[in-house]
């Protein structure tokens, strides 16, 4: 499936979701890594692990966390379902490869940031669909309401994308598993997971993305994410 757009032949077996979670927020600011950081009363991470749930689309769940806190995630992720915890790593690919190391028998990957934690079910499933009807990559994609321009190192403006051609890429992001198993055995570092299997010579299809699976980066984004809570009916932690 190198060359070409259509669906290859579905893999088939279990659809394992990881879940980055050992990042430290520091563009956040809080006293705590961000996952752990609470939006509308409920830690990200298990709004991020309860959407992934309730999308149906999962049968386990493993999620990568700070090694400190192993044990305090482990208390605040629900029971009904399969949910593991591991340590992550010191970067992002480090704690996605932990994961994909964890999960020897996952037939696909749903890599979904805890920092989107509110990534609606719907959003997930769809992305699921796609990769059961045979395409190996599948990645959720909004288009580019800002003019985007590259820049020299001395802030120059060198150049302006047509817009048009242009994407924000969100998580989750789905992989036939031995896709990105091979495309996490290189060393190459990588902003995203795409990325890396787009080196791989394989075509990543994009499906559109939501604005609610919007990346909590920045304090602004998290008075967002409590704004939008507070208006949305959510079922109660703890029910699932
Ligand atoms: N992440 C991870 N392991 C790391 C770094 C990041 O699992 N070593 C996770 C984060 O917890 C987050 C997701 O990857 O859910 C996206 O990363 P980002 O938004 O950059 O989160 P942080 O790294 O925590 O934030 P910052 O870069 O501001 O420190
Ligand atoms: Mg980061």
């Amino acid at each position: 499936m190198s060359e070409t757009d259509g669906p290859g032949r579905s893999a088939g077996g279990p659809v394992v979701a990881l879940v980055p979670a050992a990042g430290r927020g520091v563009r956040l600011g809080e006293d705590k890594p961000k996952a752990f950081v609470a939006v509308g009363g409920t830690p990200m991470v298990r709004l991020a692990v309860d959407g992934l749930i309730d999308s149906g689309a999962v049968d386990e769940i493993i999620v990568m966390v700070p090694a400190e806190l192993v044990e305090s995630a482990g208390a605040l992720l629900p029971l009904s379902c399969s949910v593991r915890v591991v340590v992550g790593g010191a970067e992002r690919t480090d704690s996605v490869r932990a994961g994909i190391a964890a999960a020897p028998d996952a037939g696909y990957f749903l890599v979904h940031d805890a920092a989107r934690a509110l990534a609606p079910p719907d959003l997930i499933a769809r992305v699921s669909a796609e990769l059961h009807a045979g395409y190996p990559a599948v990645v959720p994609a909004l288009p580019v309401v800002d003019t985007v321009k590259t820049v020299n190192p001395d802030g120059v403006v060198t150049g302006t994308p047509d817009r048009a051609a242009l994407r924000a890429i969100q998580t989750p992001q789905g992989f036939a598993a031995d896709l990105l198993r091979a495309a996490y055995a290189s060393d190459v570092p990588a902003t995203d997971d795409a990325g890396l299997v787009e080196r791989l010579g394989v075509a990543v299809r994009t499906i559109l993305g939501d604005p609610l699976a919007f990346k909590i980066t920045n304090p602004l984004d998290l008075r967002l994410a409590d704004a939008v809570l507070a208006h949305t009916e959510t079922p109660a932690v703890g029910t699932r």
